[in-house]
């Protein structure tokens, strides 16, 4: 089974990033790479953000009732305010916490930043409590650091 640290996945997501003959097609397949080799990202999209409002774009899972969520709210919001990757054990320990579908139980949000802008998100939800770790952070924070190429 593949986990968030084997190499080939990274690999495999550059690669198709590359190839991709634009960046929402890039998106497309970075998501379905993740979703489709990590049984545990049971939910996995990208944001873009359009002024200070972010705008759901490629995803795979349940439909989300939050396809443009301003900068002030949910984990997403604060992802992008803070420039910085949240992971948050217990969705429903956090009040910041907008509900995507009532099995998620952890999640995490990763800025895809151009240097200090920030370009959109990766956002990705699992039905298992504090599913994400270091290796999940550093893998999808390399992945928002090469679809920004794509993005900027
Ligand atoms: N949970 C997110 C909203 C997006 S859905 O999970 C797809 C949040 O709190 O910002």
């Amino acid at each position: 089974m593949t986990t968030a640290a084997d190499p080939a996945l990274l690999t495999d997501i550059r690669a198709a990033i590359a190839a991709a003959p634009d960046a929402t097609t890039a998106m497309a397949e970075a998501v379905a790479l993740l979703k489709g080799r990590l049984p545990y990202y049971s939910w996995a999209g990208i944001y873009l953000l359009e002024g200070d409002t972010l705008v759901l774009g490629p995803y795979l899972g349940k439909p989300s009732p939050h396809t443009r969520i301003p900068l002030g709210r949910g984990i997403c919001g604060a992802a992008a305010t803070e420039k910085a990757t949240i992971i948050v054990d217990d969705v429903h320990a956090d009040a910041r916490y907008l509900a995507c579908s009532i099995e998620t139980r952890s999640e995490i949000v990763v800025p895809i930043l151009d240097g200090a802008r920030v370009l959109g998100e990766i956002d990705i939800d699992s039905d298992q409590h504090a599913a994400f770790g270091p290796d999940d952070r550093t893998l999808l924070e390399q992945v928002a650091a090469t679809l920004a190429e794509r993005l900027r």
